[in-house]
């Protein structure tokens, strides 16, 4: 997931910029979602990740949902995030969760979902 990533100037950019949700389990961070809402067009997820104990128990839906209610009140329609080409279980959630691949990158792939209140955009 981190490969040719500089940590030091991608850690100032999300607290200079990002927004957070946490999820807490029994006061344990369980997941955390990082995303940018400075963007007309769409709400961009920069990272995602559920602590492995904790994955496959809805705590990326639930964050996920989260975010799509704090986007819509704010009138974004759509939701995007990067995923690495070889990082096929994080797709297959996304894929799950109704994104779909709108752009391929050299080593990624592009994700939207829709999650505007009327009918899907062309
Ligand atoms: C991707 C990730 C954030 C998903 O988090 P999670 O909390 O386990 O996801 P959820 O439990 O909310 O699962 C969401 C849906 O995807 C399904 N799902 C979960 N893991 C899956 C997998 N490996 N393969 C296929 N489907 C999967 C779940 O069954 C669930 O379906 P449902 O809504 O019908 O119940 C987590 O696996 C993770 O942190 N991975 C490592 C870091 C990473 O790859 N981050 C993404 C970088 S782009």
């Amino acid at each position: 997931m981190f490969n040719n990533l500089d940590i030091s100037a991608f850690s100032k950019k999300l607290a200079d910029y990002a927004n957070f949700i946490v999820c807490r389990c029994s006061g344990q961070v369980a997941g955390i979602l990082a995303f940018y809402m400075n963007n007309g067009h769409f709400v961009y997820v920069t990272f995602v990740c559920t602590l492995k104990e904790f994955q496959r128990l809805s705590i990326f839906s639930n964050m996920l949902h989260k975010l799509e209610n704090l986007a819509q009140e704010k009138g974004y329609e759509k939701i995007r995030l990067e995923v690495a080409k070889e990082n096929h279980s994080a797709q297959q959630v996304y894929l799950h969760k109704d994104f779909s691949v709108v752009e391929q990158g050299d080593n990624s792939l592009f994700m939207e979902k829709w999650i505007g209140k009327h009918g899907e955009s062309a």
